[in-house]
């Protein structure tokens, strides 16, 4: 598979199911898996997502798709309590080839992951039963807005979304699921804007989520510093600016992603 900004250390692995339970509440409101049997996981990772929706939707079996081994051997391990309940297989999305045929299928952080990432969109199609409802839920990078101006912080996320591009990633991809949705042949789309506007009149999730994001900020770090993309001073002005956001009587940190829901 083509390089991947976050890499597969363990530190990484377990950030994904941090991530999971923190962004959950954000995510998880409007995702309607009702009447389904079948759903299908595109980038399922350790299994973070997988095990919410295996809780919340008691009925439904998943299939989780990784291009990743060492993702799916972690998330066999995370997700031995629901063993019966679901079935594993290493493969790129794009080049999706499974017997059956699915209602329903998630995918979450996925796509800015993927160079051509709408023929993975294809290739779910011709997965899917007629009437089947998906939910994507991808990044919008773009949308990042905070105060005071920091240098380093600004300067650290520059960096961060041209090496994701560098990668033939999509840091915007969240913006444009509803012309690739439509371009792959799905209908009754919607669109939805979910994340956070902070300041310090909730002191207490500006705190959370600035913390949350100088963590998923640094895993781009090394893959960054490996290349020479990055210096480690730039990594720690980074750091010390989104400290300084959380404790500014001014602060504001907002951010929003994009949700898109579809039938075929
Ligand atoms: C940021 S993780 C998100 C994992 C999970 N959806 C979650 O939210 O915890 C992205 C995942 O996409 C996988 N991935 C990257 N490129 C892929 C591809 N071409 N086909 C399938 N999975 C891919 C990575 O291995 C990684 O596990």
């Amino acid at each position: 598979m083509t390089s991947y900004i976050h890499g597969y250390v363990p530190e990484e692995q377990e950030r994904l199911l941090e991530q999971a339970g923190l962004l959950g509440p954000l995510i998880y409101p409007r995702i309607d898996f009702d009447g389904c049997k079948n759903i299908l996981e595109i980038g399922s990772g350790v299994g973070a997502q997988t095990q919410v929706l295996l809780s919340l939707f008691p009925e439904i079996e998943i299939t989780c798709v990784d291009a990743e081994p060492r993702q799916i051997e972690k998330a066999k391990n995370n997700l031995q309590s629901y063993e019966s309940r679901l079935s594993f297989h290493v493969q790129d999305a794009r080049n999706l080839d499974l017997a059956n045929k699915f209602d329903g299928a998630f995918l979450c952080w996925v796509l800015e992951h993927i160079p051509n990432s709408q023929l993975v969109l294809e290739k779910l199609n011709e997965h899917l039963e007629p009437g089947a409802k998906v939910w994507i839920t991808e990044v919008f990078n773009s949308s990042f807005y905070f105060q005071p101006p920091l240098e380093g912080l600004s300067n650290y996320y520059d960096k961060y979304n041209n090496f994701h591009r560098s990668l033939k990633g999509d840091p915007d991809v969240g913006a444009k699921l509803g012309n690739m949705l439509s371009q792959a042949g799905f209908k009754e789309i919607e669109l939805f804007k979910g994340g956070f506007h902070l300041s310090q009149h909730d002191s207490e999730s500006l705190k959370k989520i600035t913390t949350y994001w100088k963590g998923l900020m640094k895993s781009g770090a090394a893959a960054m510093l490996e290349v020479g993309w990055i210096t480690k001073e730039e990594v720690d002005a980074m750091e010390k600016d989104i400290e300084t956001i959380a404790s500014d009587e001014n602060a504001i940190f907002s951010y929003q992603f994009v949700q898109a829901n579809a039938r075929i």
